[in-house]
């Protein structure tokens, strides 16, 4: 592995670095991916508008989330999470923009993350913003829906399961306490678009680097993917941690494919020590 590593290791040394990562770094979690072994993309995704507009697809989405974040909660960083908090703490890393909506980067010890799709750990109402935490969500659907985490399905990389259509048919969604109005899950769906502040505070991230890593991702989402056009656009260094083909593949001269957990583990030991 050091061998394997080495390349990277004398591309980040002495320069402070910004991360940038995507489901695969944390599929070693037990969170699966999108597109890691040959798959296509996501099956079924929740659409903005739809979810926006038609009340089926909201209880649709409740519904299957109810199963998915049972089990989701319960995920825990991995050593590439570790890696990346202690390289952060050791001076190495100006932080972290993370595609995934998992919070695992903030509960592995990073200080600074921003969360390009936002976390599924909070809700928000859609009619008057009031934030609730995911977990008081939880609570509020089972009491409503009793008995529903028997119905088992299986977990999506969203945190969302498949269940058949006549079990969510009689799902209760559940409304704002304030108001009653409709939530959402704190997260960007398909369609939607990033929140101008938190592409701010991304641009500004990666603005303290002098060079990107990329961890873990196909970079198929263009709000990942236009990180790494601007660091080959000012001529920063690209690496990237990813089994299979990335975006970035033809931009940079320092890709390992091989798992993120070993690689960054082993960059964390080269670059600071035990
Ligand atoms: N954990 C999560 O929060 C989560 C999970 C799935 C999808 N998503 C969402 O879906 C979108 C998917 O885009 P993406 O680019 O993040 O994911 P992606 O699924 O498109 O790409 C993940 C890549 O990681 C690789 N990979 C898998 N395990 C790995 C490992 N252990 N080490 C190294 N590489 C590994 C895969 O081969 C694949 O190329 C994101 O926008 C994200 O919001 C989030
Ligand atoms: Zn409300």
């Amino acid at each position: 592995m050091d061998d394997l590593v080495a390349p990277l290791c004398d591309m980040l040394v002495g320069r402070r670095f910004v991360a940038l990562t995507g489901a695969g770094c944390s599929t070693e979690s037990g969170i699966p991916d999108y597109r890691g072994g040959g798959r296509a993309g996501p099956r079924n995704p929740v659409q903005h508008d739809a979810f926006l507009r038609r009340p089926e697809v909201r209880q649709r989405y409740w519904a299957r989330a109810t199963v998915g974040w049972a089990r989701f909660r319960t995920a825990e960083p991995n050593a590439a999470h570790r890696a990346l908090a202690a390289l952060e703490a050791a001076g190495h890393l100006a932080g972290v923009i993370t595609q995934n909506v998992d919070r695992l980067h903030r509960r592995a010890g990073s200080r600074r993350v921003v969360e390009l799709h936002g976390a599924l750990a909070e809700v928000l109402c859609l009619g008057c913003g009031r934030g609730e935490d995911r977990d008081s969500v939880q609570t509020r659907l089972l009491a409503a829906n009793p008995g529903w985490l028997r119905t088992v399905g299986e977990v999506q990389p969203d945190g969302d399961s498949e269940l058949p259509a006549e079990a969510v048919a009689g799902f209760a969604v559940v409304a704002c306490v304030s108001c009653g109005g409709q939530l959402k899950p704190d997260v960007v769906f398909f369609g939607g678009n990033v929140p101008e502040r938190t592409l701010a505070a991304a641009w500004e991230l990666f603005d303290r680097g002098e060079a990107l890593l990329v961890v873990g991702s196909s970079l198929t989402v263009y709000s990942g993917f236009r990180f790494v056009r601007r660091a080959r656009e000012l001529e920063l260094p690209i690496g990237v941690v990813n089994i299979g083909p990335t975006r970035a593949d033809d931009l940079t001269q320092t890709k390992i494919s091989a798992p993120a957990s070993q690689v960054l583990s082993n960059l964390q030991r080269q670059l600071v020590g035990r």
